[in-house]
């Protein structure tokens, strides 16, 4: 797999698959959007309203490991135990992933730390990465995975649909979206309408929220009971 390191237009690093011509992140900024749409609009969102002091989440793509690292400083910062699974077909090796700058632009000290642990944890077991933040990282792929019934929360990244369909059929969604408690969410950066319509005709309350930076919206879906 042919990979480039680039910057995104808030400074922050990701990674360009140039056999795919897709970027792991939005090129207007990968942090910005990590932020907005993973932990503004599910992390925080559920903390919110729930009030919880313990969140289950389930990542389909784990990618640079940046919503990972996001999760794990969230779940510091608001002392509320965090149990991340993620899955992934292609783990980057962290020579590669040594190289973003993320760490540099959080203002977490153990943030170093943290995201040399989530790189080098090892798969398929389920490590503590800080005091409230553990991690199982999975690796296989979303199609022959099935995901255990008990999340608060997907972060549904996966590369877009334009480039990789078969990650956005209604299967994959209701796949991800049976894991889901009642009352949990999906959030993905995609606010395509076939998308919303899938997840609508799978009991989902959809909603269209505005996106990060440069992007004009994104979805959040909740499990009704
Ligand atoms: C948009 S990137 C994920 C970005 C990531 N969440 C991050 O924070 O850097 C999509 C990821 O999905 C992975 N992927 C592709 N096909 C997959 C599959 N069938 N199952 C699981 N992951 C897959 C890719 O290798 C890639 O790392």
């Amino acid at each position: 797999m042919s990979l480039q390191i680039i910057q995104t237009k808030d400074g922050s690093s990701s990674i360009l698959n140039i056999g795919l011509n897709e970027t792991y992140h939005s090129v207007h900024g990968a942090l910005q959007e990590s932020r907005h749409v993973f932990i503004e609009q599910g992390l925080h969102y559920l903390q919110n309203k729930f009030g919880r002091k313990a969140l289950s989440v389930f990542e389909v793509g784990f990618g640079t490991g940046l919503n990972a690292l996001l999760a794990a400083e969230f779940a510091e910062k608001h002392h509320i135990a965090i149990h991340f699974c993620a899955i992934e077909t292609f783990p980057l090796s962290w020579e590669v992933a040594a190289q973003l700058n993320y760490v540099r632009l959080l203002e977490w000290g153990d943030a170093t730390e943290a995201f040399k642990k989530i790189h080098l944890s090892d798969w398929d077991t389920e490590d503590h990465i800080t005091k409230f933040f553990s991690l199982q990282k999975i690796k296989g792929s979303i199609h022959d995975y099935v995901i255990p019934p008990k999340y608060n929360c997907i972060f549904f990244d996966a590369f877009a649909p334009e480039k990789q369909p078969e990650m956005w059929t209604r299967d994959v969604l209701a796949k991800a979206t049976d894991a889901l408690n009642d009352g949990g969410v999906l959030v993905t950066y995609c606010a395509k309408g076939q998308l919303r319509r899938d997840l609508a005709s799978l009991n989902l309350k959809v909603e269209k929220l505005p996106g990060p930076p440069g992007k004009r919206e994104m979805t959040r879906a909740t499990k009704m009971n």
